[in-house]
Formats: C-alpha cells, structure tokens, sequence
C-alpha cells in the first residue's frame, strides 16, 4: 500500500477552517469539494493513458488521453457524497458508481446499505472517496468490495486520516495495488472512533444531523 499525505500550505489553510467547529455547512461544502480537487491531482498521479493522434492548426501529433475503460469514481455514502463534484471536475470523463456504508457508532462496524456499480470491475481503475480514514473498517470494507468484483488498482482519496485506520489498512490491502491520498495524517483515534484533532461528523457537518 502507498500512502501519499499532502505538503501544501493552500491544503493546510483550507484544512484548518475546515477543521474549525464555527465553520457553517455551506462553507464546509464548498472547501470540501475545493479539497478534493487538489487531492485528485495528486491521487490522478498514475492514471492510465493510451497515445492518441491529434491535428493541431499547424501539424499532426500524437498526445496522450485518458484510456478506456473509464475510471471508476466511488464516492461512499453519504460523506463521500460531498467529495465528488470536486473530482469529476479533475476527471470529467469518469464514470461514477455508488457505496453506500455506515459506521455502528457502538461497535464501530461498518455495514452496507447500498450499491449501484458494475458487476465486473476487471481492469478498472477505481477511486474511492470517503473524507474520514478513522479506523479504517468502512474503507477497507470498500476496498475488499471492489477488489472481490475484479478491480486491480484502488486509489482511496480521505480529506483526514489516523494512524489505527492506516495500519489496518495496510494488514488488509497486502498483495493489493492500493494507494491512499491523505489531506492530512492527524494524531490518533479518541475513545469514541473520532480522529483527533479531527473535524467532528464529517456527514453531519455537510448535511446536517440525520
Ligand atoms: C464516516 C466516514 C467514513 C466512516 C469512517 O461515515 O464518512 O465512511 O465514518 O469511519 P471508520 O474508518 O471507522 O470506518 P459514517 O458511518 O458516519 O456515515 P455517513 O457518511 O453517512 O455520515
Ligand atoms: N467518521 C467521521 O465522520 N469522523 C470521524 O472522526 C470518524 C469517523
């Protein structure tokens, strides 16, 4: 597993009002999707290309274009949700496929309550969106399901990351082609799953209590 955690001081900024709790939902949105696309930059780093041969005004060529099958977006629901208009911007030409997974805030397992994506994911690049890497359980849970469908390269974008959730990971993904794109690593886990420091509910900061 390759874990990339991202050095820019435009990220930072954006994290930390962001991570402040006077921060309003809409404002919440709209840096999440501002996030997501200068993490897809990076995430979008080994995205497969095919040569194509192209006219300029002045002379032939041939340039590089995204290859086919398209790229698989899967945004985890519900948080995740609010992270994919800011990478179809990146990727406009990718296809989006749907998780739906939810944590038990008791037993921190996660359980899946929806999935709309092609049965056969062989030779697909996927990128998974989810904002919070806590301990690990929902992505990792993603991952397997994708992996079990034919995918062969996984990129998961998070806005935050903790460590628990980055060495469970790295136990479940061994052998697997799996990178993971961090807006930050934070400290640890509280006694509740929540990362610290953290920015609190991150479905509930975009959407509102459910
Ligand atoms: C949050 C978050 C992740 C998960 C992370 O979702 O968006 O999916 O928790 O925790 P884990 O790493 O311990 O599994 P949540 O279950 O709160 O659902 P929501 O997106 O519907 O709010
Ligand atoms: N899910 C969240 O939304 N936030 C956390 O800190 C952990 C899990």
């Amino acid at each position: 597993m390759r874990v990339h955690v991202a050095d820019h001081p435009l990220i930072t900024h954006k994290l930390t009002v962001l991570r402040n709790k006077n921060t309003s939902s809409p404002t919440f949105r709209a840096l999440t999707e501002e996030l997501v696309t200068l993490l897809a930059y990076e995430a979008t780093r080994g995205v497969r290309t095919q040569p194509v041969e192209i006219e300029t005004p002045v002379t032939r060529t041939t340039g590089l274009e995204i290859s086919t099958p398209r790229p698989l977006v899967v945004p985890i629901l519900r948080a995740g949700l609010g992270m994919l208009d800011g990478m179809v911007k990146l990727l406009p030409t990718a296809e989006v496929g749907f998780l739906g997974m939810v944590r038990d805030e008791e037993t921190l397992q996660p359980m899946t309550y929806a999935e709309r994506l092609p049965d056969d994911l062989s030779n697909r690049q996927c990128f998974v969106l989810d904002p919070m890497l806590a301990t690990g359980g929902s992505l990792g849970a993603a991952i397997q399901f994708l992996i079990k469908r034919g995918a062969v390269d996984v990129t998961a974008v998070c806005i935050l990351g903790a460590p628990e959730g980055l060495e469970r990971l790295e136990r479940e993904t061994e052998g697997l082609d799996v990178t993971i794109v961090l807006g930050a690593l934070d400290e640890r886990l509280d006694e509740n799953g929540y990362i610290v420091p953290g920015l609190g509910d991150a479905g509930d900061r975009l959407y509102g209590l459910v």
